[in-house]
Formats: structure tokens, sequence, C-alpha cells
């Protein structure tokens, strides 16, 4: 083990980790682990284990699979699931996401860069290396969540170190904050610790140790996990003053590049105060993907969204037609997977936090992504708004059916537009589809900012108080009255300039 330890100092710690695993992996061919071992925790050896990171369930070790796959993700760093979403990408959209985003990008490109400013997208070449010239003074903190998430942390990773590439690394921030994982989430985030900080990315990696028996409501659990995703924002704000401008939150989805910056740029092009996705869910009954999270998302007139195919989400009929022209809509109420969400409101009073409702006033049981929504509206925050271009998924059978791979009909079929003119682009059929080609072109609509309403004053409020072993909301859904501040047009007005100087 010295002499392991002596060669450490002296490789790269990317190629150290990866050693260390391959050394692992040898060992457990020759001596395979016996059940007195079962309770030990997986470590790399030069990773100081914190007290705090012990958790109260024993921690499985790692299968042959998983080792052979965090081998294969160290040598190549490559996805498994979300691999192909920026591959072959038709050239007309890979032209307008590279303008669309340009204004994003945290690094001056010198001309001869180019290329590296190309594979950032397209990973031809994961060393991309940025020219810093002017660099952007736009700040990102990702606060993330994760509960045994082992077979999506190398897509999430993946995704984020490319954006982050084009954000510019010293602009992002990484929060982790993972709630006593049972599988190998917690070995997986080490290594990538590593080398998050390898790129000159901040990051820090929290593990819980209170377990939800410590709490008597689920939702307070839930907003106290969310919290502790925020802590460093306020840690860094009291001891070294620094702010940032945009905050991500994100689940434990499989976003590609491209999804992450559109929900950015969307965000920031509308100055909103909550910036969804939306995600899907497989529906055996329907035998298709359909609408997630409809627990949280409400409308513009404060009905919910519906787990249903596309042409029956929304029951508010303007907000229908846009969904389904994928064009982004004005919502009372969303999360969807991953939130863009102005800070202002943590920043300043009334220093935002997740919560529970406070049901001794009478307050609906509401998911605490409901009642960060409701008290953006209050706090004059209401820009809330969903971007239906961007479907998140949450395992790799969703993912394959909402990112169907391109096909090159001319080659297939002869296809050739109506009127005998060449292949459009803009008329491709595979278009018309709702799980259609992640690369479908953008139309102008989509870039002309949202006319932000005031609120509804009743919102559908379907509780989950937990009281019962239901695991789903559990009380009688009502139209809750909103506050009074919430439904006038100060609530919707621009209060913090976070635009892309267009
Ligand atoms: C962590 O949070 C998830 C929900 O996000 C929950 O299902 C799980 O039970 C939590 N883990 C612990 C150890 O409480
Ligand atoms: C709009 O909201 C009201 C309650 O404020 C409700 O009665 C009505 O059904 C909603 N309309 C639609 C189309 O959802
Ligand atoms: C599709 O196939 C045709 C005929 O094989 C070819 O000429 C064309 O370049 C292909 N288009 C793309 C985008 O690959
Ligand atoms: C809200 O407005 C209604 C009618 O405009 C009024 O009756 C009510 O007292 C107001 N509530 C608060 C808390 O100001």
């Amino acid at each position: 083990m010295a002499g392991k330890g002596a060669l450490a100092r002296r490789i790269p710690t990317s190629l150290a980790l990866a050693i260390g695993v391959f050394i692992g992996l040898i060992v457990s061919r020759f001596f395979p682990w016996t059940s007195s071992t079962a309770t030990h925790t997986w470590r790399s050896n030069h990773i100081a284990a914190k007290p705090h990171q012990h958790s109260r369930h024993p921690i499985q070790l790692p299968t042959p699979d998983q080792r052979l796959r965090v081998l294969e993700l160290l040598t190549s760093l490559s996805q498994r699931y979300t691999r192909e979403c920026m591959r072959n990408t038709q050239p007309f959209y890979a032209q307008q996401i590279l303008e669309r985003y340009s204004s994003l990008a945290g690094h001056r490109w010198r001309s001869s860069a180019q290329n590296s400013w190309w594979s950032t997208f397209f990973g031809d070449d994961e060393r991309a290396q940025a020219v810093l010239s002017t660099p952007s003074e736009h700040k990102y903190f990702f606060a993330i969540n994760l509960y045994n998430s082992f077979d999506v942390i190398p897509d999430m990773f993946a995704a984020l170190f490319r954006v982050a590439a084009i954000l510019g690394y010293h602009n992002v921030y990484v929060s982790i904050y993972e709630n006593g994982s049972t599988d190998q989430t917690k070995a997986l985030l080490r290594i990538f610790d590593a080398l998050t900080r390898s790129v000159g990315m901040r990051i820090t990696i929290r593990t819980s140790t209170r377990t939800r028996g410590a709490f008597n409501h689920r939702i307070e659990y839930l907003a106290e996990v969310r919290n502790a995703a925020f802590v460093p924002l306020h840690e860094l704000r009291d001891s070294e003053n620094e702010y940032f401008d945009t905050i991500v939150f994100m689940n434990d989805v499989l976003p590609c590049v491209d999804d992450i910056l559109e929900l950015i740029w969307q965000s920031r092009r509308n100055n909103a105060g909550i910036t969804c996705a939306a995600d899907y869910m497989y529906h055996d009954e329907i035998g298709s993907p359909v609408f997630y999270d409809n627990w949280v998302a409400r409308d513009i007139n404060g009905t919910a969204l519906e787990n249903a195919p596309f042409e029956r989400v929304f029951h508010h009929s303007e907000s229908s037609q846009r969904w389904q022209r994928h064009l982004p809509v004005q919502v009372q109420s969303c999360w969807n997977g991953i939130a863009v969400l102005d800070p202002e409101p943590f920043y300043t009073p009334p220093h935002l936090r997740f919560r529970m409702a406070k049901i001794m006033e009478g307050e609906c049981s509401a998911s605490e992504c409901s009642l960060i929504c409701n008290d953006y509206w209050e706090a004059g925050y209401g820009r809330i708004m969903m971007v239906p271009r961007v479907k998140l998924a949450y395992d790799g059978r969703v993912y394959d059916i909402i990112h169907p791979p391109r096909r090159n009909l001319t080659a297939i079929r002869g296809y050739v537009r109506l009127g005998g003119l060449p292949d459009d682009p803009r008329t491709d059929p595979q278009d018309r589809s709702w799980f259609g080609p992640h690369d479908r072109l953008f139309i102008e609509e989509e870039s002309v900012p949202l006319d932000f309403k005031p609120g509804p004053k009743e919102v559908w409020c379907w509780g989950w108080d937990g009281a019962g072993d239901l695991d789903g909301p559990d009380v009688d859904p009502i139209w809750e009255p909103m506050s009074n501040r919430s439904i006038v047009s100060n609530a919707v007005r621009i209060r913090h300039d976070r635009s892309l100087g267009l």
C-alpha cells in the first residue's frame, strides 16, 4: 500500500484513481468479498473520509459490473445514456445553437479556437481549451440533490463539464447534497469531485446524516434536503461576499448540454423568476411516456397539468396551443427535473427557503416546490415559465423514446418535399411528432420574450400530509386562494435584470 501511495503522488489525480479502481478490480477477482467485509465502505485511499459521511445504512460493495463501468468511465469519461444527444446533429441546428448560446459563453473564443467551442458541444475533443480574455461575470450556482443515483451520475457530470466549459469553469459552482444513498453514489461522487477540481471548477459534496424518520412531515424533510444544497450559497455570501446570478437546481435527470443551456438562456432572456423543463415518465397503460410532475405544475389559471399525452396536458387553451408547438409557456408553478432560479429572493428579504406548508395557518399541504413558486409570486418574482422543448427523462428507457435519432429520409425512401423541392430541414416530417429528434430547428417565436400576466386568484392544491402510508397526495384537493400580492401586475414586473444583452 505504501508503494501505491508513493506512486499516487507522482501521477495526476484522475489517473491515480483509475489505477486504484483497476487494482481494486483485479484484487476482487482473486479475493472474492466475504460477508465480513460487506459493511466496509469503498473509498479511494487518498481522499480522507469525513466522519459525517458515515451512513447508518450499510453500503453495498460494487458489483464487478459497476467496477468495470467506473473504469470505462475514467478512461473515456463518456456518458452512458446521453452519449448520442449531440452527435450527428443536423448542420443547421448546430449553427443555430452556436449562435444562440454564444451570448452565454464565459470565455472569449479566439477565432482559431472555433473548433474547440464547437467540440465542447459535440464532444469530439473533451479537452477543449478556452481562451480567457474578457471573462463573463455571470455566476452560476448548480444545486443538485441525489439519492441512489449511481446510474445517472456519469451522464449528469458529462453534461455538467461541457456546460461549465461554455459558461466558464470559473463561473460555475456545484453544490451536491446526497441524502444517505445505499448504492455506490458516494463513491462515484468522490471520483467526480476530484475530476471537477482538476478543471478548476468549485464543488461541494455533502452527505446527510439525518434520515426522514427524524422529521414529522415528509415535506418538511424534502424541503430540508433542498435547503441543504443551498448551504454553500449562503456560506459564500457570508464569508467571501460572493453572490451568484443564476441558480440551476437539478434532480436526478439525464440532461443534454443544450437542454441546460436552453433553460439558462430562456431564464435570462425572460428575466424569469423560475424556469422549468418538462419531465417524462413511462405510463404503462398508455404505453408511452407522459408528462410527469403534475403534483407541482399548474397552468396560469391555477389548474393542474395532466399525466397525459401531449395534446391533453394543459387545460388552459392558450397555454395548450403554445405547448403543442414546443413554445415557452407562462405557468403558475412548476419544477420538472431542472429548474433555473433567480437567486435574488434568497439573498434579499423575505429570504426565501424551501419549506413545508403552514398548516396551522390553514395553508394547503403542497409540495415544497409548489410552495417556493407561491413564495416567488408573493415576493414579486412571479415570472415563472416552462420550456416544452427541453424534455427530460429519469432513466434510459424513457430517454431513448423521447430522443429518437434523426433518420435521413432522403437516403431511406427518397423523400423529396412536395412540389419537388429538395429536402428542407424546416419541413422534416420527423419534427411533427412530439417525441421528435433532439435537434429540432428553433423557430423565431422561441426567442420572443413572454408577456407575463398576473397570477390566478385560486390554485388547485392536492395536499400530502403523509399521515397514512399513502405514497402520494392524501388530502382532498381544493381551490386554494392566492395572496393579493400575487394577483397584481406588480408580481410579474422585472426586478432583477439578468438579461443577455442581446
Ligand atoms: C432521500 O430522499 C429521497 C427522496 O428524495 C427519499 O426517498 C429517501 O428515503 C431519502 N433517504 C433517506 C436515507 O432518508
Ligand atoms: C380556471 O380556474 C377556475 C378556478 O379559479 C376553475 O373553476 C376553472 O375550471 C379553470 N379553467 C380551466 C380551463 O381550467
Ligand atoms: C441523406 O442521404 C442523401 C442520399 O444518400 C445524401 O445525399 C445526404 O447528404 C444525406 N443527408 C444528411 C444530412 O446526411
Ligand atoms: C385581499 O383583497 C380582498 C378584496 O380585494 C380583500 O377583501 C382582502 O381583505 C384582501 N386581503 C388581504 C390580506 O389584504
